[in-house]
Formats: C-alpha cells, structure tokens, sequence
C-alpha cells in the first residue's frame, strides 16, 4: 500500500506549477506528496511555490522539506488542494479525518481552485459509511448532546479516545471527536449539510461533492477519476 500512496504523490506533481499556492493536507499520503514538493522546490525545479498547511503534521513535514509555508490570510487564492481520504465512493464524495484535522483541511480544500485527492484503491466504496465511521468534531461541552442527537439519523457514535494521552484526542483546535457510524448513508451532500447544523457540532468528515480529481493507486497504475 505505501508503494500505491507514493505512486499517487508523485503523479501529484504533475497538478503543481510555479508561482502557485498549494493546500497541504494531512495524513501519510499527503506526506509523500509533501516530501516530493519539497524535493522539486530544493532542486529549483519548481520557483515561487507557497502551501498551506492543514495541520501541525503537514506544517511540520513542509518545513522539514524545504517547502515555504504561508496562512491562509496571507494569500488571494488556493490554486490547489492535495490531501488523502479514508473512503471514497463512486461520486467522489469523501470521508475523511482519521487525523482529527478535518476542519481545517475542510476549510482550505472547499476554497482551492482545483482539490486532489490521493488514495490507493482499498479506500474505494460503494457508499461512504461502509468501512469508516464519519468523524465529527464537536466543542468538548456537548460531545454527550451530539453523540445522542445523531441517534436519530439512525448512528451510534463513540468519543474518540487518545493513543499516548490520557482521555479523549483534543483536536488543534481544542475540540473533541466523536467517530459516528451510520447504517446508511443515502444522499451525503444532505447529511453532511445536516450534522453540520447540529449546535456545537464545528465540522464533519463528510466531503461530499467537492473533490475535482480522484488519484487512485492500483496495482496496474494511477487510475484517474474526474468530474
Ligand atoms: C486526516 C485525513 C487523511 O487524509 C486520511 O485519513 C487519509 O490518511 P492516509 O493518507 O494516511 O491514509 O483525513 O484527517
């Protein structure tokens, strides 16, 4: 799987040119990608080229390679979002924040020019839901409030608890995750709209909609999917 992941990060590449802003995202993928940017831009094959972090990982591992990082206040535009999922489906709708970074990566990859999305093929689905629970991230008061409320679109939801930290993950943005499972998800532009109206729910990992470009690793090749 590691070769499908750096397969589709270098193919990447071919989506980035100089004098653009790229969003980073997170996750091992993202970070093959960031690792090559890196390499283009330290051989100068790539000139004035920015990115935008989604996290303190891929802040982090662009700063290590060598690729210039900026905020998203400082610029007119993304030109391109890159970022792994952990579910997509043949419409290109997306579950992702296995990192807890969905909101940010949500806030820059909505805003890019072109958002792509780098997966292997055990990520493809017929309908989201059907491996990976849709992460949730909630102000830590109502984690309780939430986890019951989404009960009525038929879920169960769990408090997503840290590996090497006592207690609950606390995102970077101080909230809590809750990893909600749905036993079906029918229409996941809709349900995405809807968990985000719960009160107190910051954002959810249903991307539905929004990916331009789909880079699949197989191990026949990078399939390409595309609106
Ligand atoms: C992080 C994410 C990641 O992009 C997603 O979990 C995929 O990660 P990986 O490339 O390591 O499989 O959404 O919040």
């Amino acid at each position: 799987m590691e070769e499908l992941k750096k397969a589709v990060a270098r193919e990447a590449l071919k989506f980035v040119e100089d004098d653009m802003v790229i969003g980073l995202g997170t996750g091992s993928t993202a970070g093959y990608f960031i690792r090559y940017l890196g390499r283009l831009i330290m051989e100068e094959e790539l000139q004035d080229v920015y990115a935008i972090p989604t996290s303190y990982q891929s802040r982090l591992l662009a700063i290590e390679s060598g690729v210039p990082v900026v905020g998203l206040d400082e610029v007119d535009a993304i030109d391109v979002a890159v970022d792994g999922a952990d579910e997509v489906d043949p419409n290109m709708n997306l579950i992702k924040g296995r990192g807890a970074a969905l909101t940010m990566e949500k806030a820059i990859e909505y805003r890019a020019g072109t958002f792509l999305v780098l997966v292997d093929e055990s990520k493809l689905v017929e309908r989201l839901g059907q491996k990976m629970p849709v992460p949730i991230e909630v102000i830590p008061q109502v984690w309780r409030a939430v986890a019951e409320e989404v009960e009525i679109f038929n879920a169960e939801a769990e408090l997503r608890m840290a590996a090497r930290k006592d207690g609950p993950v606390v995102t970077e943005n101080g909230n809590f995750i809750l990893d909600v499972r749905f036993h079906r998800i029918a229409d996941p532009l809709d349900l995405e709209m809807e968990l985000n109206n719960i009160p107190g729910v910051v954002e959810n990992g249903i991307f539905a909609d929004v990916a331009d470009v789909v880079l699949v690793g197989t191990r026949e090749g990078v399939k390409r999917m595309e609106r």
